[in-house]
């Protein structure tokens, strides 16, 4: 399936509703990945108009509110990546950039990709990101990873060196682990991390995290959520929903800190 075919279906000629519309382009899209093999060109998506539109507001309202709320690594690295602010980029040209600035490369994905698959891949330098977008009717949180979530929150991330090295420690971890347990573990460290981090930067709470710095909602509830002290240990036995704006975040002194408690723990994976 092409872009060709995505016309088609962004026209809609047989759809009934603007939802049967978005079902059909998310499928699709899902299809596109779920054929992708490796060696493949990344698939060209066509972006309909209010696609292009529905990344424009979100990104312009996540951009205005990470001056005040996202971290200092993750505003050198957006700078450094670029994200152009009226179109939904495709994955090749921020693979591309991702490539150039610390090695990474983008590869689709159909939706949640299997966690040993996943971040094994890191290893690799390989990120598995979904090219359909959040429903126009919750454009401000999205449960599920879409494009916004993995270009706005993963993409730029893995521009900076010092998390860049973080995401591959986790996918060696990941292919250690040899225990569902041990893998469990892992899978919640991400998730308090890099998906949700929060960190102190002079006094203040800022967002590292992928799943905060791509989500309105999150951006504007996290500083008044139950936050805690990061600490693995901690970490490691707390539950999560992935579904929902998150009720608790760990908060990390400092990258450095973080980096080095991480790093620790991932290296003993086993
Ligand atoms: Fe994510």
């Amino acid at each position: 399936m092409n872009s060709e075919a995505l016309s088609a279906i962004a026209t809609g000629v047989e759809s009934t509703s603007a939802d049967d519309d978005y079902e059909a382009r998310t499928a699709l899209r899902k299809r596109i990945a779920a054929e992708w093999q490796k060696g493949d060109p990344l698939p060209r998506i066509s972006y309909t108009p209010d696609e292009h539109a529905l990344w424009e507001t979100v990104t312009s309202k996540l951009s205005a509110l990470h001056r005040d709320l996202a971290c200092s690594n993750y505003l050198r690295a957006a700078a450094r990546i670029v994200l152009p602010t009226d179109r939904v980029p495709q994955l090749d040209e921020v693979s591309e950039v991702l490539t150039e600035t610390c090695g990474f490369r983008l590869y689709p994905a159909e939706g949640v990709v299997a966690a040993r698959k996943f971040y094994g891949e890191f290893e690799d330098n390989g990120f598995f990101a979904t090219q359909y977008l959040r429903s126009p009717r919750a454009p401000f949180h999205s449960p599920e990873p879409d494009v916004i979530h993995e270009l706005v929150g993963h993409a730029v991330m893995l521009a900076d060196p010092v998390f860049a090295d973080l995401y591959r420690a986790f996918g060696r971890a990941a292919r250690r682990a040899r225990t569902k347990e041990a893998l469990d573990a892992v899978c919640r460290v991400f998730w308090f991390t890099i998906e949700t981090g929060v960190i102190r930067e002079q006094g203040e709470l800022r967002a590292y995290g992928a799943a905060i710095l791509s989500s309105v909602a999150e951006l504007e509830s996290f500083r008044h959520v139950e936050l805690r002290d990061f600490d693995v240990a901690d970490v490691i036995r707390q539950d999560y929903s992935d579904k929902e704006c998150q009720p608790l975040l760990f908060v990390a002194d400092s990258v450095t800190r973080l980096s080095n408690d991480v790093r620790q723990f991932l290296d003993n994976v086993k």
